[in-house]
C-alpha cells in the first residue's frame, strides 16, 4: 500500500482526538453528515454482521430530553448533533466491540472533517430504557449512547468533577515479547 502524503499529518490528528462537550451553535452540513455516516456503514465488524443503525438527532428538543437522563451528559443539550448507535443485541460481546469501533472512526472522521465530537454514556439499565424511548428505539434493541458531533469551542472538560485529560507514559504500557519485560 502506498503511504499517503499527508499521512504523518493525519495520524497527529488521530492522536490529537479528544472528547469534546462545547460546542458553536453551528448546524453541521448534511454533506458532512452525510460523509460521517458513510464512515460509520462501513466500519468493519464481528463477522461482517454490521449489527448496527444510526439515529440522527438535530432536534432540539430531543438533544435537550437526552441531556437530562444523566448530569454527565447535560451538554448535549446545546450539541448541534448526536448519532445514537443502535446494536442489536443479539452478540453482546462482539457487538460491545463493534460499537467502539464504530464509535472511534465517528470521532476520528469528525477531528479530520474539522469538527469535534464526544461520547454521552446514557448510563444504567434504566437510564438507556429512558434513551431508548427518547428515541423510539424498540425495546429488544440495544442502546446506550450518542456520539455528538459539532464545531467544538473547546477540548476542555468543563464539567465540575473534569476527568484529568492527560495519559500514561509508553513505558508503563508496552512490553516487549513477555508481558513486563519493558
Ligand atoms: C465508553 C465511554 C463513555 C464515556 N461517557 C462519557 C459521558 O457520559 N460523558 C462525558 O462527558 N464523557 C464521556 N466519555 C469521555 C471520556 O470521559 C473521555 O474520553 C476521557 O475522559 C478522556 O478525555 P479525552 O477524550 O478528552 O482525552 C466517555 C468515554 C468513553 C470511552
Amino acid at each position: 500500500m502506498t503511504i499517503r502524503s499527508n499521512a504523518t499529518a493525519a495520524v497527529e490528528e488521530m492522536r490529537k482526538v479528544r472528547q469534546a462537550r462545547l460546542y458553536e451553535p453551528t448546524a453541521v452540513p448534511e454533506d458532512v453528515v452525510r460523509q460521517l455516516l458513510e464512515v460509520a456503514r462501513w466500519t468493519g465488524s464481528s463477522r461482517n454482521t454490521q449489527p448496527w443503525e444510526f439515529v440522527v438527532v438535530t432536534d432540539k428538543e430531543t438533544l435537550r430530553r437526552l441531556s437530562e437522563i444523566r448530569t454527565p451528559i447535560n451538554w448535549v443539550a446545546e450539541a448541534p448533533l448526536a448519532i445514537a448507535t443502535v446494536m442489536t443485541g443479539e452478540t453482546p460481546l462482539s457487538e460491545s466491540y463493534d460499537e467502539g469501533r464504530v464509535t472511534e472512526r465517528l470521532l476520528v472522521a469528525a477531528r479530520l472533517l474539522g469538527l469535534g465530537g464526544g461520547t454521552a454514556w446514557f448510563g444504567d439499565n434504566q437510564q438507556q430504557a429512558q434513551g431508548k424511548d427518547i428515541l423510539g428505539i424498540p425495546a429488544d434493541r440495544f442502546a446506550r449512547q450518542v456520539v455528538v458531533i459539532g464545531y467544538p469551542t473547546t477540548l476542555k472538560d468543563h464539567r465540575p468533577n473534569a476527568n484529568t485529560g492527560g495519559r500514561k507514559p509508553l513505558s508503563e504500557l508496552v512490553s516487549h515479547d513477555r508481558y513486563g519485560a519493558r
